[in-house]
């Protein structure tokens, strides 16, 4: 990246975790001008372009359910309120389980059921839906089964279960081994549908397509975003065939949808970028890259870093100290190097590295995280 002052930087956050084949990949850009000599817009719902079926049809293909209907949209927030909308169309029941630390944008649907810092809530409480329980995300000091006993007792009302598979905002916080699995059986047991929020996680970015089936659990509905569009921006909530059928049929008036949703230059985009994850196989790349990148960290026995967590290519380093990662992320750009903190106490780096960043980036990139803390 370079910026206004022509400063150049190595990006570790991939735009947001946007750029995971890479900034303006030559195959997205030539996508997108093929494109926009054809058609820039066409008819959304009522008279879809062509290239918007080919990326409903790939979106499906992706899916882990022999039959799945895809809905686009632009934002990571859109692709969770169409999920969050479905919950409601497929079961009749507005109640929402999420968890603390939970980040899932910030338009009202999403905001009403995110966790994450008081800051971005407060000022709407009075408009957001209120019947939200907010369970306690497991870790170091809470088990699984500490952490079950903190949903909520009465299921009567709660139509979906919202999950990241990884927390990403929240500093990187990876379940235990069992979590995401106990809330698939707990859904299925109480009448609710699982979302799985893989707007970070998935597409390649953790090692997979989806992060949540990789760990063997099959969401009723599952959100993308991010790195979908390669840079434009396109979202998808793809869900199983008979839970989309709640929506009535397809070929009646759309009772959600949006001008621009599925738009004709974010549908090539995402087509391009699909086909470069495929085809170079970048999952696989993104679980091998990211392992020797952890290693890597770890060798470095930095003795502020407590903890390298890692899956794929999204990595947070825990730092010693709250405030901490706000600090170091700006003694990183001065030198050179844009990453993110993360975490309620802005004590976690997070890294979110494009596939295409190459070994003496990743190796500058250590030297300067040692300067940046301080040490030797
Ligand atoms: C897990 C997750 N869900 C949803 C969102 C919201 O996406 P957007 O900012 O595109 O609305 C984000 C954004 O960081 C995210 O990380």
């Amino acid at each position: 990246m370079v910026d206004s002052d022509g400063n150049r930087y190595v990006d570790l956050t991939s735009g947001f975790g946007v750029a995971f084949v890479g900034h303006r990949h030559p195959e997205v850009v030539e996508a997108v001008k093929r494109q926009a000599d054809r058609l820039l817009h066409a008819l959304g719902d009522l008279h879809p372009s062509d290239v918007k079926i080919k990326l409903l049809e790939k979106l499906c293909t992706l899916a882990p359910w022999p039959q799945a209907r895809a809905m686009l949209s632009l934002s990571g927030a859109d692709a969770v309120t169409a999920a969050l909308k479905t919950a409601v169309m497929a079961t009749g029941k507005t109640g929402v389980v999420a968890f603390e630390g939970s980040y899932h944008g910030l338009n009202y649907g999403p905001l009403a059921v995110s966790g994450f810092a008081k800051r971005f809530r407060e000022p709407f409480v009075g408009q957001l839906q209120s019947d939200v329980h907010f369970a306690a995300w497991p870790g170091a000091d809470l088990g699984v089964e500490a952490a079950l006993k903190r949903l909520p007792e009465d299921w009567s009302r709660v139509g979906a279960v919202i999950v990241e598979p990884v927390q990403g905002r929240a500093g990187v916080r990876f379940p235990p081994p069992g979590f995401l699995e106990a809330l698939r059986r707990v859904s299925n047991k109480n009448g609710a549908l699982l979302i799985v929020d893989e707007i970070f996680t998935g597409l390649g970015r953790c090692g997979a397509w989806w992060r949540s089936v990789d760990e063997g659990v099959i969401p009723d509905l599952i959100c993308a975003g991010k790195a979908l569009g390669g840079g434009l921006p396109v979202s998808a909530c793809i869900g199983r065939e008979d839970v989309m059928r709640a929506w009535g049929d397809p070929d009646r008036e759309a009772i959600h949808t949006g001008t621009f949703y599925g738009d004709p230059l974010g549908s090539a985009a995402a087509l391009a970028s699909i086909q470069l994850i495929e085809r170079d196989e970048l999952a696989q790349k993104a679980v091998d890259r990211g392992k020797a990148f952890a290693a890597m960290l770890r060798a470095e026995q930095l003795a502020s870093v407590n903890e390298v967590r890692q899956a794929g290519m999204m990595l947070g380093l825990q730092l010693e100290g709250s405030m901490r990662a706000l600090h170091v992320s700006r003694a990183l750009l001065e030198r050179g190097y844009l990453v993110l903190p993360a975490g309620a106490e802005a004590d976690v780096i997070q890294l979110a590295p494009p596939i295409t960043v190459n070994d003496e980036q990743l190796e500058g990139f250590v030297a300067s995280l040692r300067a940046a803390l301080g040490g030797p």
